[in-house]
């Protein structure tokens, strides 16, 4: 039987790849935030998980602001990564497994999920940067995907308790699943952040620690606040904790953080670094 072996969190900032390209990592300005991975990579080699199921927000390559599902699901044999705009390199393709892309998405859509569903992909910094920052200088990435695509972008946004209820079904599927991967779940970007407006550069530490303090042991303390009162409290962008709390919910009921780092500003966002396992 497959095995959801944890999960990691990451933010995705697209300069992480600029620093990387250029070898920053021991940079004063950088290193608090690469320390934060060494774990991750004593993990992973630990844990050797061969598929990611992984939840991230596209950023106007595959669904612009005029057609834009609330959660897709990937279905494809291929994810090719593809930049949007931020002049990053352009990182190896993703292998897909399109058996359980297809069992996630009939599963969820029994559970009653209305989801899109994608033949076709795309992946941008939200995908490439966890992994650049994962399993940095392999020839070929050591997992499969099943890439996620949650709505935090364009208004009306899906709820906290909506996003942990996708994960917590994605779980279910995944216990339904018949072949004996080992899975790790993957949620990008956050934390707090804000690009645009009068509020650009705006973090908040404290909702940050609220967070990741419950991340683990009570997920449900995130789905309180409405998407509005998430955008005063995280910033427009840092809803992508959306994707953090789906990742949750597809973890399973108890979990415990093995790891985490926290440090701010990368760029302008609270960059976030959290490993958590079942419990
Ligand atoms: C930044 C953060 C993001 O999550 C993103 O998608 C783009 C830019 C930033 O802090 O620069
Ligand atoms: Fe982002």
């Amino acid at each position: 039987m497959a095995e959801i072996v944890g999960a990691y969190f990451t933010s995705h900032v697209p300069s992480i790849g600029g620093a990387i390209h250029k070898g920053l990592q021991q940079d004063p300005y950088w290193k608090p935030f690469f320390d934060g991975y060494a774990r991750v990579h004593e993990w992973l080699a630990e844990v050797k998980p061969d598929v990611a199921i992984v939840f991230n927000n596209d950023h106007g390559l595959n669904f612009f602001l005029d057609k834009m599902p609330t959660f897709a699901v990937g279905a494809a044999p291929e994810y090719h990564n593809a930049d949007e705009g931020w002049g990053l390199p352009l990182y190896k393709s993703f292998a897909g497994h399109v058996p359980l892309s297809w069992h996630i998405i009939e599963q969820l859509v029994a559970d009653e999920f209305d989801i899109t569903t994608c033949q076709k992909m795309l992946v941008d910094h939200a995908l490439s940067i966890p992994f650049e920052l994962a399993w940095p200088d392999v020839d070929a990435w050591p997992v499969k995907i099943v890439p996620f695509a949650i709505n935090t972008v364009q208004h009306p946004l899906p709820s906290a308790k909506r996003c942990l209820a996708l994960g917590q079904a994605v779980h279910r599927a995944l216990q339904s699943w018949q072949g004996d991967e080992r899975i790790v779940i993957i949620g990008t970007g956050g934390l707090s952040h804000q690009l645009d407006g009068e509020r650009a550069g705006f973090m908040n530490r404290d909702y940050d620690l609220f967070c990741l303090d419950h991340l683990a042991t009570d997920p449900a303390a995130l789905t309180k606040d409405s998407v509005h009162e998430i955008v005063r409290l995280a910033g427009t962008q840092g809803v992508e904790i959306l994707n953090w709390i789906a990742a949750r919910g597809a973890l399973g009921e108890q979990a415990a953080e093995i790891h985490r780092n926290y440090h701010l500003p990368i760029s302008n966002t609270a960059g976030a670094t959290v490993l958590l396992e079942p419990a």
